[in-house]
């Protein structure tokens, strides 16, 4: 693979891994253990076993260090496990500043475990820069945690910005880049210090793999210590997993591309749409991150928008059970397109409005995706 061969070129490619035999398909390693030499010594580059890392994580992991412009990445069985392992190797009485707008798994595991841990734990508004600036304290913050565009309501959050502020005060910055993907921001580029995607979102894209990764802009005893955490809790991805993500990331430019499209032609139909109280979405005007965005996401807003409709709860959960294309589901990311009530999914502690619905935009034909949301709206009778 030339060196400066573009992102589209790399993926195509898969990275230009290969099989052992020179297959242009890598091979799936099966696996658990691996024999030793007649002195004892394991073959080079082998593990001992396979919690430790096998090749078809490698594949993965080089592919998106190099995407993200990172120096290491790191596989997870999931983006949950990925996001956390960068708490759980902090200590005790280190601080950690979140956002209040982020994925409610792992809020909620925040929650629980800075009690346990001893972590401080700071709040944020989401896209507030100056409520950012009050929650990180010099010296005690460790961590500054940014999910852009955040769920549900795709608030967007200045990378360069945070990641000024947490290194001014000597923490790090990582940044939840599940919604953007490395097609649209490249948040190293921007000063940020660790990137973590669920690649069970767009990064896989077919709704049939869960797993997740951290890319690191610079190793040292921070990074060890999360490689550490990986195989001692052993949160690590299976090998058909792996397989599976990189066959996904094959098409991820296509994919993110044309579902942009489609989010960006939705947004605006249901900007005007009469059964519609709001449209949250990047990508218009009206959003209050728009301008950031439009400076630090390149080739489309993303695939993720949220609407207000009118009504209530009951009235929100109608129009999802009414859609005949879009699939009423969780999660997001896939080539086909979702819609959820979110504050159901998010349960009682949720800060969601209860007449929110979050649409997962997939490839389909936006005339399809358009008249079903329509018809959708206008059979829930709200
Ligand atoms: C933005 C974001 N980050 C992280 C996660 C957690 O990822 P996973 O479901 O792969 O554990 C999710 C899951 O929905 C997510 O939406």
């Amino acid at each position: 693979m030339p060196r400066q061969a573009r992102p589209a070129t790399r993926l195509a490619h898969a990275g230009g891994a290969r099989g052992a035999d020179g297959g242009i398909v890598p091979d799936i390693g099966l696996s658990t253990t691996f024999a030793r030499n007649e002195d004892y010594s394991l073959p080079a580059g082998a593990q001992s076993y396979v919690r430790a890392g096998t090749g078809g994580w490698r594949n993965v992991e080089v592919l998106m260090a190099d995407l993200e412009g990172g120096v290491d990445a790191r596989l997870f069985a999931s983006g949950l496990a990925a996001s956390t392992v960068l708490f759980q190797a902090l200590g005790p009485g280190d601080g950690v500043v979140v956002p209040d707008i982020m994925y409610h798994g792992l809020r909620d595991w925040l929650r629980d475990f800075c009690e346990r841990w001893g972590l401080r734990c700071e709040t944020y508004r989401a896209g507030d820069i100056e409520s950012l600036v009050a929650a990180v304290k010099v010296r005690r913050t460790r961590l500054v945690w940014v999910e852009t565009p955040a769920n549900p309501t795709w608030d967007v959050t200045d990378i360069a910005a945070a990641a000024d502020i947490a290194h001014r005060a000597g923490a790090w910055c990582a940044v939840d880049s599940t919604v953007a993907t490395p097609i649209l921001t490249r948040p190293l580029a921007l000063g940020a210090d660790f990137v973590v995607h669920s690649a069970t979102k767009s990064l896989n894209g077919h709704s049939d793999v869960l797993a997740g990764i951290v890319v690191a802009g610079a190793d040292g005893e921070y990074w060890n210590q999360v490689g550490e955490l990986r195989t001692g809790n052993g949160a690590v991805a299976g090998a058909f997993e792996s397989w599976l993500l990189l066959r996904g990331l094959r098409t991820l430019h296509l994919r993110v591309s044309r579902a942009c499209e489609n989010a960006a032609r939705l947004a605006h139909f249901l900007d005007e749409h009469p059964k519609v109280r709001r449209v949250l979405y990047p990508g218009l005007e009206t959003h209050p991150g728009h301008r950031v965005a439009a400076a630090q996401m390149h080739g489309g807003f993303g695939s993720m928008l949220s609407i207000l409709v009118d009504g209530d709860a009951d009235a929100a959960r109608r129009v999802a059970g009414a859609a005949r294309v879009f699939v009423p589901a969780t999660s997001l990311g896939g080539v086909e397109s979702l819609i959820e009530h979110r504050a159901s999914v998010e349960g009682p502690n949720s800060p969601v409005p209860a007449n929110l619905l979050r649409l997962s935009v997939g490839i389909e034909a936006i005339d399809d995706l358009v008249g079903d949301i329509d018809q959708a709206l206008g059979a829930a009778g709200n």
